[in-house]
């Protein structure tokens, strides 16, 4: 089965592109270095060509207001219009837990106008809600700043790995559409103040992080249980310790 992998060349993409292929799928990789841009809509007409499938692991470059929106919008409109001219049969999106509770965000917004656009396109779909991924933790520290402290709320927290994540999504995208959405999350939780707090330690990251019950998380207001998943969310394997032994330093220049 020929699944074209938009943002194939990123945290997850790469992962997702080595595991579909391993399970013997033609999977492309798709992103402006490879030839495939879906905000001008370059490459797509030819990389969907034979595809059945379309996952969209993709990110905006930038995560200021305007711009993720804009980034979300345009790509997710472009990518279903093709999709619908080439025959597309499934359309999977990673998108994130909690996603709809935190509109007051600029990037959540941008999520939210993406999944809007694919529940009311023509092509059946997947919505696949990750929680953060244990790569992260450094970038939700940076975010995070202020007065040049990290401020987090001591909420629940689920993360998990981003090879955990790829397996997901490669198992959804090979199955039926559930035309809805499914969620997946870490096997452990945590206080999202105490794994930044331990993540940074192992960095040997020296900024304090403070547990701040009024700080927000990407710009938005959050409760005890909004970034957590429901109970029959499908849980990764890896654990945040056997992670940072596996991983520890190898980590991209953006999730280092
Ligand atoms: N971070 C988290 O904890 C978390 C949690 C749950 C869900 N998610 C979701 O997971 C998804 C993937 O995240 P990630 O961290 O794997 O992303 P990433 O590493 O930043 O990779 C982004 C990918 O998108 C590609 N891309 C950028 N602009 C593009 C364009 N105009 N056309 C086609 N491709 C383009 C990039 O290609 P280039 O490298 O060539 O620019 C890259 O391959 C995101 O949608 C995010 O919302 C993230």
């Amino acid at each position: 089965m020929k699944i074209v992998v938009i943002g194939g060349t990123g945290l997850i993409g790469s992962k997702l592109v080595s595991k579909l292929r391993e399970h013997g799928h033609e999977a492309v990789a798709a992103a402006p270095n490879t030839g495939v841009n879906t905000l001008t809509g370059e490459g797509l007409t030819e990389v969907l060509k034979e595809a059945s499938v379309v996952v969209d692991v993709s990110n905006s470059p930038s995560w200021e207001d305007a711009a993720v929106l804009n980034f979300f919008e345009t790509s997710t409109r472009n990518l279903l219009t093709h999709e619908a001219a080439a025959g597309i049969r499934h359309h999977v999106a990673l998108s994130v837990v909690g996603t709809e509770r935190l509109a007051e965000s600029g990037y959540f917004r941008a999520k939210i106008a993406q999944e809007k656009l694919i529940k009311e396109s023509s092509i059946p779909y997947s919505i696949v809600h990750a929680t953060q991924f244990f790569e992260f933790l450094k970038g939700l520290a940076d975010i995070s700043v202020v007065g040049g402290k990290v401020r987090l709320p001591p909420v629940l927290f689920q993360p998990m790995a981003a090879d955990d994540v790829a397996s997901a999504v490669g198992t959804i995208a090979v199955g039926p559409p559930v035309n809805g959405i499914v969620e997946i999350g870490g096997p452990e939780q945590f206080r999202l103040d105490e794994l930044v707090r331990r993540r940074l330690a192992t960095l040997k990251d020296p900024r304090e992080v403070i547990a701040d019950p009024t700080a927000r998380y990407s710009g938005a207001q959050i409760g005890e249980r909004t970034l957590v998943p429901d109970n029959n969310a499908r849980l990764g394997e890896t654990r945040f310790d056997t992670w940072l032994t596996q991983s520890a330093g190898t980590g991209s220049a953006a999730y280092a």
